[in-house]
């Protein structure tokens, strides 16, 4: 698939995670795929091309990882085996770089999500935050990929992605001039005017970083459009939107969108495993005559209380669904350090605690919400849900309205946000929803718990033949296209 190149793949996360053996829980130690839709989607990449794999540790079993090889082999326990070179930043730097400016700030930004009337508050802080943690951070991840670049004995083919890694193009560029590199940006790409909350120095410095690519890479057509807007307009750059170029220090850099997608096959077959069966079986011992179900990191870009707020009223215009419907919130906890999200979960507790005591009777609990992060337990929650429910605020794809579908045995429909990128593909077959509203949610959920089966089996036919035409591999295919074509890779 790609000839006589290194590919080196750059990512904050390292795809696959240690889990410690838990004596308590009497479970093993176990390498596991890492969470988010970074890693679901870049895995397959590295994986079938033998790709180097830069990333920084985080944690302690990062750092226990690193230190079992520099880079180090790792196979997960379904088999699949990677190389990472992890990179150690002080602790100290990586709590600036992660819990300071990646996220919230850059994360807050480009989802939408600051109370401008109240937050941020830019000052020395961030400054510091920005300089000793994020540039510091780029920096090594930079230095780590020039001397990985530097030993391969084949031309290196670097591919960074998201928003945590914006200045490790510009840093790897400046000191190998000729390196081909192509950034992935995974979250939406907001307009000009969003990004001047920060000062003109960091949020240049960002867009600038990025232009050390040759190729930059968003998920959606709207993303490149406030792109290059961005570059026009913050930074005054020449912009050819018809060829959707960037000019740049004498370059030609190309914006592009890949909408990002999944491995098809292999989540298939694993939605076919023992482990899944098993998890499927549990699930039939609960489930009710309708569920409704939705798969999310507990961030505050998925929207999850809105959602409850919105079965609510259903639950109020809709009596005669007391009893026969649940509403399975699958939670898998995010970004635990920063205030915001540690304040976020506890709303959506709290709500979902509050519609509980409003509707509960005679054993029936309109909502379940379970904090965990068990692969195996999601898929037999896709392979159930008669509804799945998709109403971010803003998103950068969201794999979960494609990987959703695709496993689902009852031909499910789905309630998805005009505001996620899985929207621009699939929002002819789902039920569409503004997702502030909360009157237009609750109706999307009742027609799709009300639907006649021809149209379901319509609906759900058209996501699974869409996801299935545009996986990972063509999402892939077409990057490695645009990169011989436009820079005869
Ligand atoms: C999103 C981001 C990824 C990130 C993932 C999980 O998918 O685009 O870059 O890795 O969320 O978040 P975390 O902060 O746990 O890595």
């Amino acid at each position: 698939m790609l000839g006589d190149v290194q590919p080196i793949v750059v990512a904050n996360r390292a795809p696959l995670t240690l889990e410690l053996a838990d004596a308590y829980r009497n479970t093993p130690e176990r390498l596991v795929r890492g969470a988010g839709g970074l890693v679901t989607a870049l895995s397959s990449l590295a994986a079938s091309t033998r790709a180097l794999w830069v990333a920084v540790a985080r944690d302690d079993p990062d750092r226990i990882l690193a230190a079992r090889g520099d880079p180090a082999e790792l196979v997960t326990d379904d088999g699949t085996s990677y190389r990472v070179a992890f990179v150690q930043p002080r602790p100290d730097s990586y709590e600036l770089y992660y819990n300071t400016i990646s996220n919230p700030l850059l994360w807050f930004i480009q989802h939408y999500l600051w109370d401008l009337a109240r937050e941020p508050i830019v000052d020395t802080a961030t400054r510091h935050a920005w300089q000793e943690g994020y540039v510091r951070v780029n920096q090594l991840v930079a230095d780590r990929v020039v001397a990985e670049a530097k030993a391969s004995s084949q031309p290196p083919l670097v591919f960074v992605q998201d928003y945590q890694l914006y200045c490790v193009p510009g840093m790897v560029r400046a000191q190998l001039p000729d390196v081909r590199i192509q950034h992935f940006v995974h979250i939406p790409w907001p307009t000009p005017m969003s990004w001047t909350v920060l000062p003109k120095q960091i949020r240049d410095a960002i867009v600038q970083g990025l232009l050390g690519a040759d190729l930059v890479g968003f998920q959606t057509r709207r993303d490149v459009r406030n792109f290059l807007l961005t570059c026009e307009e913050n930074l005054g750059l020449t912009v050819d939107f018809r060829e959707r170029t960037v000019f740049f220090e004498g370059r030609v850099v190309w914006v592009r969108n890949y909408p990002i997608s999944v491995d098809v096959g292999g989540l298939l077959q694993q939605a076919e495993g023992e482990d899944v069966r098993i998890e499927e079986e549990r699930l039939l011992t609960w489930r009710p005559e309708k569920l409704i179900l939705r798969v999310d990191r507990t961030d505050l870009s998925k929207n999850i209380v809105r959602g409850f707020l919105a079965y609510e009223r259903m639950l109020e215009d809709h009596h005669e669904l007391h009893g026969a419907v649940q509403f399975w919130a699958y939670l898998q906890p995010s970004r635990q350090d920063i205030d915001d999200y540690r304040a976020y979960l506890g709303s959506v507790l709290s709500v979902a605690a509050g519609i509980n005591r409003k509707f509960s009777s005679g054993g029936w609990t309109p909502i379940r919400v379970e904090i965990d992060d068990v692969m195996a337990r999601a898929l037999a929650g896709y392979r159930q849900f008669d509804v799945l429910l998709v109403n971010p605020i803003y998103d950068g794809m969201n794999l979960v309205a494609k990987e959703g579908v695709l496993c689902n045995r009852r031909d499910g429909v789905m309630v998805l946000s005009e505001n996620a990128g899985s929207h621009e593909e699939l929002g002819d077959f789902a039920l569409t929803v503004n997702p502030f509203d909360i009157d237009e949610t609750a109706e999307a959920l009742y027609l799709g718990l009300m639907m006649d089966a021809p149209q379901k089996r319509a609906r759900a036919e058209r996501i699974c033949e869409t996801v299935r035409s545009a996986d990972i591999n063509r999402w892939i295919a077409l990057q490695l296209q645009d990169l011989r074509d436009l820079l005869k890779v």
